[in-house]
């Protein structure tokens, strides 16, 4: 069985973080040699997850973030997204589109957005303890590939 890879990180829910996640996310996904199109999903999805669990996790407190990456089946990028706040009282209603319990300057389109541009989209939460996203992006093999 071939040997998946994986990285874990940990960091306060600061937005200046945001970036960092979202370049990481990218330098770790760089190893599956998606198009410059994939990476860009990848990146606007991993954006999405981690500024949800800063703005909406902990809105008035910093908070812990997790965020895994691992690469299943030799191609399939997998990324979670956890925090230990506020959680989602109905899941399935914040998914919808436009759902926001943000105000005006959030458009609720957050986890519409993780769902068109990744494969699948999972996300537990608890009332009080916290949410985790998992989410998941085949990354195609490409014909010509060094
Ligand atoms: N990590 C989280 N912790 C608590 N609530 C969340 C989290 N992620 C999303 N939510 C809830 O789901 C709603 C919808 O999220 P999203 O689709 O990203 O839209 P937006 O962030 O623009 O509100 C949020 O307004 C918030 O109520
Ligand atoms: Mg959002």
């Amino acid at each position: 069985m071939k040997e998946s890879n994986y990285i874990k990180l940990e960091f306060p829910s600061r937005s200046s973080n945001e970036s960092f996640a979202r370049a990481a996310a990218a330098a770790f996904a760089a190893q599956l040699d998606p198009t410059l199109e994939e990476l860009g999903d990848i990146r606007t999805a991993v954006s999405e997850a981690v500024t949800n669990a800063i703005v909406h996790a902990y809105p008035d407190t910093i908070g812990r973030i997790l965020m895994r990456l691992r690469i299943l089946n030799g191609n399939v990028l997998e990324i979670m997204v956890k925090d230990f706040g506020k959680g989602i009282e109905n899941v399935e209603e914040a998914r919808k589109p436009l759902f926001t319990t943000g105000g005006s300057e959030r458009s609720g389109m957050g986890f519409t957005i993780m769902e068109s541009f990744m494969d699948k989209l999972r996300v537990r939460s608890v009332p009080g303890k916290g949410t985790t996203v998992v989410m998941q992006r085949a990354i195609r093999l490409r014909v010509g590939k060094r």
